[in-house]
């Protein structure tokens, strides 16, 4: 079968044959639907983010199980599920305390690149490829835990719900769940592509009152207005700390969410909050990166600096209840998708993201 494998950051991904062992106890086979294309795998193509190679990547995805590892119960052929890159085992201190996304299973399986048992479904000749936080969606087929799916209504278009598997969880999650944004507040989202459009979606679910959308092209901006963003800023043309304070009677907003992964924009998501404010770090910085912020201020002025990592979310009970509110006109998906590549384009689907010239795209299986 076809699989997009990296095997050096900085060099183009190769569309290869490689071949799919079948799933081990516990384990899930998925035929992949769509997959999409996220910054996130990008800062692993860059080198930004570390992760063990040669890999098959592609963290978001949606398909139909193809068949189940022993022991597998929940799951059977023909279900549709959405990928997690970040499985759940349930057990953990994290998963027991309510803080899932943080699951020491999951994150076992991110920086291994194995499943849980050690060991991947993938190869090449007689090369181990790795996967990639445990979903490599832009493969036909690929082999996650259990506790990595979620299976959902099977009349919502699969492609649509691939992309819930990151950017619309991730995004309405950092504002839902981790900030828990209350009606009437004001929030910024700093970078408004495929996550950052989910932000300022999610500060609509949550009734805030100014949304303030921050980018530094025009497009973007125009996405962001479309998915409820009540102010418009061009960081590029105008000075991003000043407008924002001037749109917020010069306090600064309640929210910042920073949605990049840039120590520079972090730290000008710092300025932007008011007194009593709260920074919400959902963009992934470069491995290493620091950021140098006022340290009297913190105390000074009470702000909270908090990272949202996957939104904060438990997967199992906020992936269907997005869909549901997408069948009820409530959150858009259908606008996020503004194109969508067979897998031989993939490495085009990853120009057209650097480029910043769509809100989310997806590769698309036949
Ligand atoms: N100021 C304002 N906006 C910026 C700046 C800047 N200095 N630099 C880049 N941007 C904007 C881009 O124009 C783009 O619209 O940030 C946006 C980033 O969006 P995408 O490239 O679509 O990335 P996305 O997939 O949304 O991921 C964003 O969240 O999950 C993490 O790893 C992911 O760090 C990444 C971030
Ligand atoms: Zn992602
Ligand atoms: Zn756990």
């Amino acid at each position: 079968m076809k699989a997009a494998v990296l095997y050096e950051a900085g060099q183009p991904i190769q569309v290869e044959d490689v071949s799919i062992e079948n799933p081990h106890a516990g384990e899930v086979m998925v035929r992949v639907a769509a997959g999409g294309v996220c910054h996130s795998d990008l800062h692993v193509m860059n080198g930004d983010l570390t992760a063990p190679l040669p890999i098959v990547l592609g963290h978001e995805g949606a398909g139909v199980v193809e068949k189940v590892g022993e022991g597998v119960a929940d799951f059977k052929p023909g279900d549709h599920v959405v990928l997690l890159w970040r499985a759940s085992c349930g057990q953990c201190q994290y998963c027991l305390s309510g803080r899932p996304a943080l699951c020491e299973m999951g994150t076992g399986i991110r920086w291994s690149g194995n499943l849980s048992d050690g060991t991947s479904r993938f190869q090449r000749g007689d090369r181990v490829i790795h996967h990639h936080a445990g979903v490599s969606a832009f493969s036909e087929l690929t082999v996650l835990p259990r506790e990595g799916l979620v299976k959902i209504d099977p009349s919502v278009p699969i492609e649509k719900a691939a992309i819930v598997g990151c950017a619309v969880m991730t995004g309405v999650g950092a504002v839902i769940n981790t900030a828990r944004v209350e009606p009437g507040a004001s929030i910024a989202v700093i970078g408004c592509g495929g996550v950052g459009l989910n932000a300022i979606q999610g500060g609509n679910l949550a009734g805030a009152e100014k949304i303030i959308a921050v980018d530094v092209l025009e497009n973007k901006l125009g996405y962001a207005r479309q998915f409820g963003a009540t102010h418009t800023v061009n960081a590029g043309e105008v000075d991003a700390i000043e407008s924002v304070k001037e749109l917020t009677g010069g306090r600064g907003v309640d929210y910042a969410f920073e949605v990049i992964g840039n120590p520079r924009t972090i730290v000008q998501a710092y300025q932007m909050i008011r007194r009593g404010g709260t920074l919400v770090v959902v963009g992934v910085a470069p491995m290493g990166a620091q950021v140098a912020i006022n340290a009297s201020s913190i105390m000074l002025d009470e702000k909270t600096i908090r990272g949202s990592l996957y939104g904060s979310c438990n997967a199992k009970l906020d992936a269907p209840r997005l869909l549901n509110l997408y069948k009820a006109g409530k959150l858009k998906l259908d606008e996020l998708i503004s194109r969508e590549y067979p897998l031989e384009k993939i490495n085009d689907a990853f120009d057209a993201l650097r480029h910043g010239e769509v809100a989310r795209s997806i590769v698309r299986f036949s």
